[in-house]
Parts: structure tokens; sequence; C-alpha cells
């Protein structure tokens, strides 16, 4: 009997590490559902000293890493240790090729070869994979009658070193590494999914936000910049010369919604809010020359997107629609959680998109 078993290899956890955060969530498929088992969250410097993770990458050991996901699986009593980790987006190159039509067999020899011409680092120093997107089928195409007698590829390189770091962290922790995937492509999975149309996701997080357009389930531009929740909270510390502790408060309390009494707070933030807004359009105008299309939607991700007034103010700036992040959207769970799940849904987007690719 052995019953357990299939019910096991179904049920996955998706865990996000960012400088600052351990993500963790736990689905399980039911009866063609993803279902939430369990959640959870812990701030690295709650148990570590601030001064270790000052830095923008992560630059504490993997042994820490690992001791703090081991503690985060215990305390939400995750079931399973099968998992998909999410790697930051700026770690992972993408870019959408062209070559001549060919078969798959002549595609795994001249895929790696063309490659080269692409990849900022020497090929030995990264795991690259690849996918066409399949013109011949009349599904998907980047570009609106485009050339049919070329190939659209999408290649991804990651660097083996950040693969053998995870690893590490994993085989510390106990965790069975079913496999490692950037954020843009669980955040794709979480958000859009294989929705025809283009759609821009927005993850703003602690010390990097996200660009990323995805069209036909495939992420096809991923930009990355350093503008976000970090340095929103240090332009009021300077600002108002206060410590980084008060300052967050602030920036949680007021945002840019402020009313007059509050306007040094938003206009503080304001101008690199504004910059954020620049590198969007930056991102629509390549991907229009590269597709002549425009993006349908902007999808508002990352813990920064509940900054008051956010979302009204993109809704001002862009005339497309823009939304808040529901990673739960196809997500069953007790209706309990429901308060806290709609204001954790930014944060955990990447972690239940990561988890979703592990139970099918
Ligand atoms: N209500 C809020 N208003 C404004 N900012 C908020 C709010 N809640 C959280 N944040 C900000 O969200 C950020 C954390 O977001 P998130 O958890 O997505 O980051 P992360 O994934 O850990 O980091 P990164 O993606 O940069 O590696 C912090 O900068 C925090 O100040
Ligand atoms: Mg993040």
């Amino acid at each position: 009997m052995n019953f357990s078993f299939f019910k096991k290899s179904n049920r996955c956890l998706g865990i996000d590490i960012s400088a600052k955060n351990i993500k963790v969530v736990q689905l399980t498929q039911e009866s063609k559902r993803l279902k939430l088992e369990t959640y959870g969250y812990l701030k690295v410097k709650d148990f570590i000293q601030e001064t270790e993770v000052e830095n923008r990458k992560i630059n504490y050991s993997d042994k820490t890493i690992a001791m703090l996901l081991k503690k985060v699986l215990k305390e939400c009593k995750a079931t399973t240790r099968r998992a998909i980790i999410s790697t930051p987006a700026s770690s992972t190159f993408s870019v959408l090729i062209k070559m001549p039509k060919m078969s798959d067999e002549e595609a795994e020899r001249a895929i790696p070869i063309e490659a080269k011409k692409y990849i900022p680092v020497p090929i030995e120093e990264v795991i690259l994979s690849w996918e066409i997107l399949k013109k011949d089928s009349g599904s998907f195409s980047l570009k609106e009658n485009s050339d049919s007698h070329l190939l659209e590829i999408i290649l991804v390189a990651v660097s083996k070193e950040l693969i053998q770091k995870y690893a590490k962290i994993a085989e510390i922790a106990k965790v069975e590494l079913v496999a490692l995937e950037s954020e843009s492509f669980s955040l794709s999975r979480a958000l859009v999914g294989k929705e025809k149309e283009p759609m821009v996701i927005v993850d703003i997080g602690i010390s990097s936000s996200n660009i990323i357009v995805v069209e036909g389930g495939f992420v096809v531009m991923s930009r990355t910049i350093e503008m976000s929740g970090n340095e929103l909270t240090k332009v009021i510390a300077d600002g108002l010369n206060l410590n980084f502790k008060r300052a967050e408060v602030l920036k949680k309390d007021i945002g840019i919604k402020a009313d007059d009494a509050e306007k040094q707070i938003s206009e503080l933030m304001l101008p690199l809010i504004n910059s954020i807004i620049e590198e969007i359009q930056r991102v629509f105008e390549l991907y229009y020359q590269r597709s002549n299309k425009k993006p349908k939607m902007i999808i508002m991700s990352g813990g920064s997107a509940n900054l008051p007034g956010l979302m009204e103010y993109f809704i001002e700036n862009f005339d497309i629609p823009v939304s808040l992040a529901n990673p739960w959207l196809n997500v069953i769970y007790p209706e309990i959680l429901n308060p806290a799940l709609k204001e954790l849904s930014p944060f955990f987007s990447s972690s239940v998109g990561s988890a979703t690719r592990g139970t099918v």
C-alpha cells in the first residue's frame, strides 16, 4: 500500500529567499485544484545582526540561511520537504533570439553555440536552457506577421555558482530540491499563467524591483532596477533626519496618499516612484519596438505594492488597467485565512508560483 506516496509527490513547497526575508508556501493538488496547506515568513534581521545583511546580495553564510529556512519550515509545520526555490531575477540572464528553422536535434547542437554571442559571461560558468516559441503551430508568435522561416527562442542562463549555493542551502536544510527557477518565471506562473495577451508584472521588493513582460505563458522581457522599498525608506530617513525604523513606519502609514499635513513625506518619495514609472515606460517602448504590441495590463507585486496611494498613482499614470497581484486566485484555502492572505498577496506571489510548478 503506497497510497501516501502519490499524495506526497504532488505536494510541494515554494521557497523565496531574498536578502532580508524567507517566504515559504506549501501547496497540494486536490481534485485538480491547488490547495494551500501552510505558509510561513521570516524576517532575517529578527535573527541575524543587521550588519551582516546590509549588502544588497545575500552575503550571510549558506549555513545561516539553511538554519533560518529550517526554522520557518518547522514553525509553519510544513509536511513535505520537496521544494522549488526561486532565484533572484537579477541573477538570471534571459534573451529572445532568432535562428533559422531547424529540427529539434539540430537545435540541440546549434543553440548552445549561438548562445555564446548573447550571454555576457563565459558559457562554462552558466547552466543554459531554452524554449522554442513554436511558430508553425500558429499558436504563438512574438511579432505579428514576422518571418515564418525563423524560430524565436528564449535563452535562459543561470550562474553555476548560484545553483551550487542554493543546492548547498537545500542540502543543509534537508530540503529535496526539485528545481530552481528564476523568480520571474515563478511570478509569471502565479500572476499571469497562459494568458495570450502581453501583461507586465512590476515586482517592487526591498532591494530591487523587477519589470517583467509575459506573453503566451513566456517571460519575453525582464529588467531589474535597484529602486525599491529600501530606497523609499532611506529617502524619508535622510530627508527628515529620522532613523530607518521610524522612517519605515511613516512610509507604510502615510505612503504617497498624504493630505496637506503629511505632504512632506510623499514629496520625498515621489521622485523615486516617478523613476520606477519611467523605467516601466522604457520597457514598454522596447517591447513595442520588438513586437509592435502594447501590454494589456500592469500587475503590481512585491511588498512595496502595498504602499498607500501607489496603486492610485499608477492608475493615473498609465492608460492601461493596473491591478494588485493576487496569487491566491486559483488556490483554495480555509475562509478564515481570507483577511491575512489578502494583505500578504503581493509578498507571496513568487513562492506560490514555484510551489504550483511542483504540484503537477
Ligand atoms: N504597507 C506597506 N507600504 C509600503 N511598503 C511596504 C508595505 N508593506 C511592506 N512594504 C515594503 O515591502 C518591502 C518588502 O517586500 P518583499 O517582501 O516583496 O521584498 P523581498 O522579496 O524580501 O525583497 P527583494 O525582492 O527585493 O529581494 C519592504 O521594503 C517593505 O518596507
Ligand atoms: Mg522579492
